[in-house]
């Protein structure tokens, strides 16, 4: 098991860890549910989480047995709905939609030399981080275009220690997704889950909030 001194840099991924994206997306996504007739729960909303705009999509049409329905065209017309719904609501956030501590940290790790790079799914994540005014800390970031497979394949957890030329054990991954802590532990980084320690039960390591997630808080859990 990697020990605390090995670490030298943290994958990040951002809706729901650095921001409260995640109930942005989860409110667009349940607009467009309700428009098409698809019942929506909460068992759905997160595991929603994490996944891309496209395969959600499939997963919402799959909960109301209306995969079959819907040309292709159709369904990239159907995400458009949803992506422009989302975008508007991420063009009202500013720097105050930063998560609890999450600013904090982020300045702690830059402060002691630790490199950053992000994991996150969402081909919106730069006008997010541009709206949040936290641009500056993420010169890397993996380009969910580039990606053969999403979370939870470690594809994009491998990318994010690869452009910090880090060896994933050296690496810490940072979710609030279960589809994303598994991609981290496939990458072989340590997995860190911000949220419900059932629900990511799989992590190495469990924060139920993001204001406790401090390198002394990780350091303790690590050893
Ligand atoms: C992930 C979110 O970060 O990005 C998902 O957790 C979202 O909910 C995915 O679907 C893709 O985002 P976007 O902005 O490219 O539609
Ligand atoms: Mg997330």
């Amino acid at each position: 098991m990697t020990k605390f001194a090995d670490i030298k840099g943290f994958v990040f991924d951002l809706d729901g860890v650095i921001t409260d994206t995640s109930i942005l997306h989860g409110t667009a996504w349940h607009q467009l549910a309700d428009s098409l007739g698809v019942a929506w729960s909460d068992e759905l909303a997160n595991g929603l989480k994490g996944i891309s705009r496209m395969d959600s999509l499939e997963m919402i049409l799959k909960a109301g047995g209306k995969e079959n329905d819907y040309t292709q065209a159709e369904k990239e017309q159907l995400a458009t709905q949803k992506n422009t719904n989302y975008v508007a609501e991420v063009d009202k956030m500013t720097p105050a939609n930063i998560l609890p501590g999450m600013k904090a940290f982020l300045d702690d790790l830059r402060a002691k030399g630790y490199q950053l790079s992000l994991a996150s799914a969402s081909k919106n994540a730069p006008r997010v981080l541009g709206k949040l005014q936290l641009a500056d800390y993420f010169p890397k970031i993996v380009d969910p275009a580039s990606l053969t497979h999403g979370k939870p394949d470690p594809e994009i957890y491998t990318k994010g220690a690869e452009l910090l030329n880090l060896p994933a054990n050296q690496c810490i991954g940072v979710e609030d997704a279960a589809a994303g802590v598994a991609a981290i532990n496939a990458a072989g980084e340590v997995s860190l889950g911000i949220g419900d320690a059932t629900e990511l039960g799989a992590a190495d390591m469990v924060f139920a909030d993001t204001a406790e997630v401090t390198l002394d808080n990780i350091a303790k859990k690590l050893g």
